[in-house]
């Protein structure tokens, strides 16, 4: 666990967010219920939240974190300082979900890996945080093709 360098009420705004996203999660074929709160900007609060959309065809399927990087981006918003995210089976949130891989490399896109912090929630008390940097080591960015 980090030093977390968050205050703990934007925390809890984040989860909550998250947990409200997950209740629009699609995923009739997995049941896993995930819900995603990106922050933009600390100061003015702005945070994008994703869920889970799955698909019929399966590989069409989008994560609750890409959904919501995706968001963000599609309204101008490139730089973000963290994630919440909050998942379980059916109703429960009692896993720690961590990102896939897809997710973590779409995130290493936009954050400084050193500094963004994953949230992983199963309630407003009860989370851990990691770096992207420790989800992602020696990671491919944007710099390796200036
Ligand atoms: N899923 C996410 O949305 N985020 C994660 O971090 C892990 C997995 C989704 C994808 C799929 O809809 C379901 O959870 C089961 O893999």
């Amino acid at each position: 666990m980090n030093n977390i360098d968050l205050p703990k009420d934007i925390i809890n705004i984040m989860i909550n967010k998250a947990k409200e996203a997950r209740k629009n999660s699609y995923s009739p074929y997995s049941n896993f219920k995930v819900g995603a709160a990106l922050l933009v900007d600390e100061e003015k609060q702005i945070i994008y939240s994703g869920c889970n959309i799955e698909n019929a065809a399966y590989s069409p399927g989008n994560c609750a974190e890409r959904t919501a990087v995706f968001k963000a981006v599609s309204e101008g918003y490139r730089s973000f300082k963290a994630i919440a995210l909050v998942a379980g089976k059916d109703e429960e949130t009692d896993e720690y979900v961590s990102p896939c891989g897809m997710c973590r490399q779409v995130l290493r896109e936009f954050v400084n890996p050193k500094e963004f912090l994953v949230i992983m929630a199963k309630s407003e008390e009860d989370y851990i945080v990691y770096t992207l940097e420790e989800l992602l080591p020696l990671s491919f960015g944007p710099d390796n093709l200036k």
